[in-house]
Formats: structure tokens, sequence, C-alpha cells
């Protein structure tokens, strides 16, 4: 690549895209324009506007170094350190599962089920980022929570998110278990738990092996090993009336239901996604 910091916005744009494209990268357009937003601190349109101006040379080697971390895969979140979920923007590392638009139908789905106002009291479980229980106590000013996670590094990350975004004193993290540690009782559950089987992780796109903590995505042999830890011990977390809202793999609605059912859960419900699977799936326990 030529000398950068003699090329303009536009040149070192068309370069880098070139390059992505030769690589086999399916929006080179949109990773470029994410990655030069990031080193340069400019904002799309003032990437655009600035198009002819000379890109000064400290920005042209930040740039070329996240160009070089894009070329080998890794997601454009844990390069630029953060990723937008519901109406938030979380900061992100290598030690918490990227926030992935479908889990925003969790958020959907419990602002169903929740009163506003209520005082709510909500348990996220496998909290990773935090963005689940955060994006929650932003909608609903007079809840509380308590993000739970195996990984110390993770609810680190969580602890660090929640303060940022003003959540800090409406909730609390700790390490658990899955619900092994919870000994206070909830009126909303939500998780995201790992639904992956055994043998789909061997198949994992590039860019999800490599980069993304494996602990946040692998559900055992038939991907159902989280929801089976999680939901035989609801009855005792849960408050009478108290609700669970969990995403599901594509394939997962049936035995996941069954599962609910047999732990005594009434009002079952499942969100479809846009291609027609249920995605969503929550239920009531009394
Ligand atoms: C699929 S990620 C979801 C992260 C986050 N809730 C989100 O939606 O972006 C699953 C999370 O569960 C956590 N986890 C894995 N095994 C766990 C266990 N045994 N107990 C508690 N959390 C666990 C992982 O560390 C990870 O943060």
């Amino acid at each position: 690549m030529r000398r950068m910091s003699s090329q303009t916005y536009a040149e070192l744009r068309r370069q880098a895209v070139a390059v992505l494209k030769s690589l086999g990268n399916e929006q080179p357009h949109i990773d470029v324009r994410s990655l030069l937003s990031h080193a340069s601190g400019l904002s799309r349109s003032h990437l655009i506007a600035n198009a002819k101006d000379k890109v000064p040379p400290l920005v042209a080697e930040k740039f070329k170094a996240c160009l070089a971390r894009r070329k080998t895969h890794e997601p454009i979140a844990y390069i630029v350190g953060e990723k937008d979920f519901w109406t938030l923007t979380f900061k992100l590392n290598r030690h918490v599962l990227i926030p992935r638009p479908e889990t925003e139908g969790v958020i959907e789905q419990a602002l169903k089920l929740l009163d506003k106002q209520a005082n709510a009291r909500i348990l996220d479980v496998g909290t990773g980022s935090g963005a689940i229980l955060i994006s929650l106590l932003h909608e609903l000013p007079r809840a509380k929570g308590h993000g739970i996670d195996i990984s110390k590094p993770a609810l680190e990350t969580a602890k660090h998110n929640a303060k940022r975004l003003g959540a800090a004193d409406r909730c609390r993290f700790s390490v658990s278990d899955y619900l092994g540690s919870i000994q206070d009782r909830y009126d909303l559950i939500v998780a995201t738990p790992p639904y992956i089987t055994d043998a789909a992780m061997t198949a994992l796109p590039k860019t999800v092996d490599k980069y993304e903590p494996h602990l946040a995505l692998s559900g055992g042999i038939d991907g159902l090993s989280a929801y089976r830890a999680i939901i035989s011990r609801l009855p005792n977390v849960l408050k009478s009336g108290g609700h669970v809202v969990f995403e599901i793999g594509y394939d997962q609605k049936k035995p996941v239901s069954n599962l609910l059912e047999n732990a005594g859960a009434t009002n079952i419900v499942c969100l479809q996604d846009l291609a027609g699977h249920a995605r969503i799936i929550s239920a009531k326990f009394f």
C-alpha cells in the first residue's frame, strides 16, 4: 500500500475496499467506513464531507493497524471496541460475546411482560457485556438488576458498561455457575445461554470461531445443557407469577418448551424471527 499520509480519505477508502473485497469480505464498504471512522474520530457524514482532504499520518497508521486486524477476519466490533445494541452502545473486548440483533427480541418480550413503572427485580444469567440487563434498566426506571456470569473478565466488562451508561446504582454483578449461587428471588429472569451443539461448534464461521469466547457459545452435545441447568432451578429463583425470557437456537423451540413444561411453567410463548424461526421463548411460573 502507498504511504497513506499522502492519500485523501476517498483514495484510502477505495484502496482498502479493494483489499477487503479481494479477501472475500462481503461488506467491504461498510467495514472500511466503520474502521476509518474509528481511526479518525470522524462521523460517517464528516468522512463524506472530508473525502478530498489528506489523511493525517497518525490516522493513516491507526487505520492501517485496524485494517490488518480485519484482514484476519477479526470482527469489527472487537477492533473498534464497541457495538450498538437496542438503544445503547456497549464497550466490548474478547472476553464477551458481541451482542446480536436477534437478542433484542429478549428485550421486546421482557418489556411486554413487565409494567414499565414496576419495581421489578431482574436477573440476567450469563450477562456477558451486560447488554440485556443494562438495556432493560434503561427502559424500566424503577427496576433493579443482578447480572451473573461464570467469567470474571466478562463481569468486569458488564460493570464498566453499567457505570458508563448510568445504570451502576441500580444493578450488581457476581460470579455464579448459572443459578447455583443465587439465594434471592426475582420477578424476571432473562438469558441468552450458550446454545450451540458440539457438532455445530466444529463448523463455526472463522470470524466467530477464532475470536469469540467459546464459553459463551458452547451448549454441550445437544446444545441444551445451559437450559437444563437454568430451568431446573427456576422454581427456586423466580417469585410466584414471575417470568423467564430466553433466546433459543432456531431449532430449539420444542425441547426448551418441554423442559419448561416439565418444570411447571405456564403461559409459554414463542416469538419468531423474520425467517419464521422461533428465537425467543417466555414462560410464567407460579
Ligand atoms: C451467549 S453469551 C450471552 C452474553 C450476553 N447475555 C448477550 O446476550 O450478549 C452466554 C454467556 O453465558 C456465560 N456462561 C457460560 N457458562 C456459564 C455458566 N456455567 N454460568 C454462568 N454463565 C455462563 C458466558 O460467559 C457468556 O457471557
